[in-house]
């Protein structure tokens, strides 16, 4: 080999090494978050979000095994340089164990305008029978939490994820273009108030496919002002079926 080709060879080494490595990794545990199921984690998580949006190379935002207590959590997208982030969860995400912290607000996990977001594996816990206890007691409740809601985004992707016992909603797509949702797994009890598993308004090219969802309300609800949305083998029951609000 000559000179040339040496220094060509190694240039071509260095070359696929960055590719590789240009795919950075934002594990919560450095920005703070304990997976200890006690210590409030919300504040990590968002810091691992705004470290991932500073970069416009791909990212990945790694949450390890292990419970981890989040309160309210904005991902807001709005100044966000990076449209590769996904957000591997290995873990389980539980709302506060009193139902107050996250019920007096419309979301529990919030992402609004996003672009290029995807979520693997992971479990939310919403741990709604607290507040459902509350609703059924005819006390003063909160109405309770969506667990997760994408809204104003694009090319969002949710694979894998399971959700329990939200105290409202399981997951909200509103504003949105372009979503994915497959393999997502959606439990609550037959008799828990206004569980709907998927929601989804004002969106466009939504598909949901090869996903399980048993709550107390609607599957999938539809309200007006979507367009372009797919299903396909999805399970639904116990619970209602696919409901298409105002479209018919
Ligand atoms: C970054 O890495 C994650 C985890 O391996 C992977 O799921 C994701 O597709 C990668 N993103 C890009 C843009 O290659």
């Amino acid at each position: 080999m000559s000179m040339f080709q040496i220094l060509f060879v190694t240039f071509l080494h260095y070359f696929s090494v960055s590719i590789l490595a240009a795919n950075t990794t934002y594990n919560v545990l450095s920005y703070g978050a304990t997976a200890n199921g006690k210590s409030d984690c919300t504040k990590a998580f968002e810091a691992a979000w705004g470290a991932a949006c500073a970069s416009s190379s791909p990212a990945t935002i790694y949450v390890p095994r292990g419970r981890y207590i989040l309160g309210n959590a904005y991902f807001d997208g709005s100044t966000c340089k990076n449209n590769a982030i996904t957000i591997q969860i290995d873990g389980t995400l539980s709302a506060p164990s009193d139902y107050n912290a996250i019920g007096n607000n419309v979301h529990w996990l919030k992402f609004i305008r996003v672009t290029g977001v995807s979520i693997r594996g992971g479990t939310l816990d919403g741990l709604g029978p607290n507040l459902w206890a509350c609703k059924a007691s005819g006390k003063k409740c909160p109405q309770g939490a969506t667990s997760l809601a994408f809204l104003n985004s694009n090319k969002l992707s949710i694979n894998g994820l399971t959700s329990i016992n939200s105290q409202m909603f399981h997951i909200v797509v509103h504003e949105c273009r372009d979503a994915n949702l497959q393999n997502i797994k959606i439990f609550a009890p037959d008799e828990s108030p206004n569980t709907d598993g998927i929601h989804i308004g004002r969106s466009s090219g939504v598909s949901i496919t090869n996903s399980r969802i048993a709550t107390g309300d609607d599957c999938i609800s539809v309200s007006p002002g979507t367009s372009n949305l797919f299903v396909q083998n999805v399970a639904c029951g116990p619970g209602h079926g696919i409901s298409i609000g105002s479209l018919g």
